[in-house]
């Protein structure tokens, strides 16, 4: 791990502008710099570097980011390699990733990455000395080649076989790191055993986790490492590390469900492809793959099982949908998997299966209408019924808009009609003349306040975040920007100076509220404020947002009180509300 301390001080150093324009040349267009957007086609520029801010923002396609995530998104390098790039110009030494100097191991904890790292180096070198093994990999098909580029390994049968790699096999980080099962009475055994290994790595490059199938039959199939601090399955993509620039340059990224598809596919030249790890797809997974392409092909296989984990992943798609952005599906025939499919048909035969992929309205639609009777109307109000919590999640205007016109099709209803049964509020213009852009909404408290200490860090020891988490709940404030906005306050309050807050949150779920912001910050850039200005200004609006958290809070527990709903509980608490207010107004 490179502390966050010298990325801090490392993009402090370096100017943005100069790391850019290696690549792509920038013209000055006042405070900015603009340029053609290098992360998608367009005709006038809309790319923009703040050499202010120090960070990039394409107002097109929303790439965004610091210095670093130019060089991982444009150059494609890995997280190290870039901030190893930017430190070399910048004359830096980058602190020794391998063996941290003095740190403690109550402060950091145990280098569970290393542990995995090693552990990976020993099954890759097992590999070489298993005959069987290599024989298993031969007969399905794949190359050492393809073996080396994703560092698939073999881990030996026997119980203890790590025990040579780690010097104190009963560290107990060997079973944090997910690699040593610790069993009744205290017996330790290796927990991936004569078992295909394939690492699974994040997008930096590291390994987090392993999936292990048997050789030939037995059970379980696959073998995955457990959740660890390392690894949440929910968040990472079999294959994503290796597909980067495939995916930058298809613009379009194929998911599957196979450690073997993502592998097979690989090979025959379908190098865009990865794989969700024997999980449900989750939104975070759609807005980590929308982040790298405009265009995702689910691919399930053609059985019941296969509509169904397709209609999860839709349903999971749609709070993350922008316009612009596709969300395809395709389905293999029966008895195929994307493995089989592409050794029969190569690759050529898969690539025209997903130019004829189904978008994702046109598979919602279908699949609706075909559980329904659309010729009667107790069918046509099941259709509606059951397509309007899935509409009414979608982000994007114009998809929602017209997906709202062919349901309504379907349905037998005018556009008015169907909105307001939707209870969506559109413009009596919004079915007859094209769609404009809605006028922007008042932005939250909560929003400005991050806003404000993005401008001015250190106003963030000002925050009292058990106020914020004792909000949460409340209907008047949106959870996620709560969240946010104590999340903001934690990191810019424990790092001692910030440059680019983007980078602390990279890779968090905070990372896209931030970059909206953050970008946000560059549109009004004009009525740009300084450090002291905000100070006062984020002074005043916390203690607003107290204020109204103890109104809200109030009002809920009258509410309840209305009703009989008072704990006792809730008694004691809504009486020193009542005081704390009564004192204020006074
Ligand atoms: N999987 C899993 N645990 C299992 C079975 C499957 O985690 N017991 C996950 C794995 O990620 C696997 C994916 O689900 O790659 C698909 O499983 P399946 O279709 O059964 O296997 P294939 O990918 O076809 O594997 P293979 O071709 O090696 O038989
Ligand atoms: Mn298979």
């Amino acid at each position: 791990m490179i502390p966050q301390t010298f990325i801090q001080d490392l993009l402090a150093r370096v100017d943005i502008v100069d790391v850019i324009e290696r690549y792509v040349p920038l013209k000055r267009a006042g405070a900015n710099l603009v340029a053609c957007c290098p992360f998608h086609t367009e005709k006038s520029p809309s790319f923009t570097v703040s050499p202010t801010k120090q960070f990039y923002h394409c107002f097109g396609c929303g790439a965004h980011g610091t210095a670093i995530s130019f060089l991982m998104e444009h150059a494609g390098m890995g997280f190290v390699d870039a901030v190893k790039e930017l430190a070399q110009a910048a004359g830096m030494q980058v602190p020794e990733e391998r063996l941290p100097r003095a740190r403690t191991a109550e402060e950091e904890g145990p280098d569970l990455g290393e542990m995995l790292h090693r552990a990976a180096q020993f099954y890759r070198q097992q590999l070489k000395s298993a005959p069987q093994a290599v024989e298993y990999l031969k007969g399905r098909g794949l190359t050492g080649e393809i073996a080396r580029v994703f560092g698939i390994g073999y881990a030996p049968a026997g119980w203890q076989n790590l025990a040579s790699v780690f010097a104190d096999y009963g560290d107990k980080a060997l079973v944090t790191a997910g690699l040593v099962i610790q069993g009744e009475e205290g017996k330790r055994y290796d927990r991936f055993r004569d078992r295909i290994m394939f690492p699974i790595v994040d997008t930096r490059g590291r390994i987090v986790g392993f999936g292990g199938r048997v050789l030939g039959a037995g059970e379980p199939k696959y073998l995955n490492s457990p959740e660890t601090p390392l690894f949440e399955k929910g968040r990472e993509l079999y294959g994503l590390f290796q597909a980067r620039k495939a995916i930058r340059d298809a613009g379009r990224v194929l998911v599957v469900e196979g450690y073997m598809d993502v592998v097979a596919l690989h090979q025959h030249g379908i190098e865009y492809a990865v794989a969700t790890l024997g999980t449900a797809t989750t939104p975070v997974h759609v807005h980590k793959l929308m982040r790298h392409a405009d265009e995702i092909v689910f691919c399930f296989d053609g059985d019941a099982a296969g509509r169904r984990a397709a209609w999860r992943a839709m349903e999971n798609s749609l709070a993350q949908l922008a316009d612009g952005k596709q969300v395809k599906f395709l389905f293999l025939p029966e008895g195929e998997d994307p493995d089989t499919f592409v050794r029969s048909a190569g690759r050529d035969g898969l690539e025209r299966l997903i130019a004829a992929a189904q978008p994702l309205s046109a598979f919602l639609l279908n699949e609706l209408a075909s559980r329904v009777d659309r010729t009667t109307p107790e069918g046509r109000a099941r259709l509606l019924q059951e397509a309007k919590p899935l509409v009414r999640q979608i982000a994007a205007p114009m998809l929602a808009l017209m997906l709202r016109k062919s349901l309504a099709d379907l349905a037998g209803l005018s556009g008015q009609e169907l909105d307001r049964e939707f209870q969506i509020k559109t413009t009596p213009s919004a079915y007859s003349a094209p769609a404009r852009p809605a006028p922007p909404t008042a932005r939250s408290m909560l929003r400005r306040l991050i806003e404000l200490l993005l401008l001015d860090p250190g106003a963030a020891r000002e925050v009292d975040r058990a106020a914020l988490a004792d909000a949460a709940g409340l209907p008047a404030f949106d959870g996620r920007e709560l969240a946010a906005l104590s999340a903001v306050a934690e990191a810019l309050a424990r790092e001692d100076s910030v440059t680019s807050p983007g980078e602390l949150f990279r890779g968090t779920a905070h990372a896209a509220l931030v970059q909206e912001i953050e970008s946000g910050l560059l549109e009004r850039q004009a009525a740009g404020i300084g450090p002291a200005e905000a100070r006062a200004e984020f002074l005043d609006g916390w203690n607003n947002l107290l204020e109204q958290m103890r109104r809200e809070r109030l009002r809920e527990m009258t509410e309840k009180l209305h009703k009989h709903e008072l704990t006792p509980d809730d008694k004691a608490r809504y009486m020193a509300l009542l005081k704390a207010s009564a004192s204020l107004r006074s």
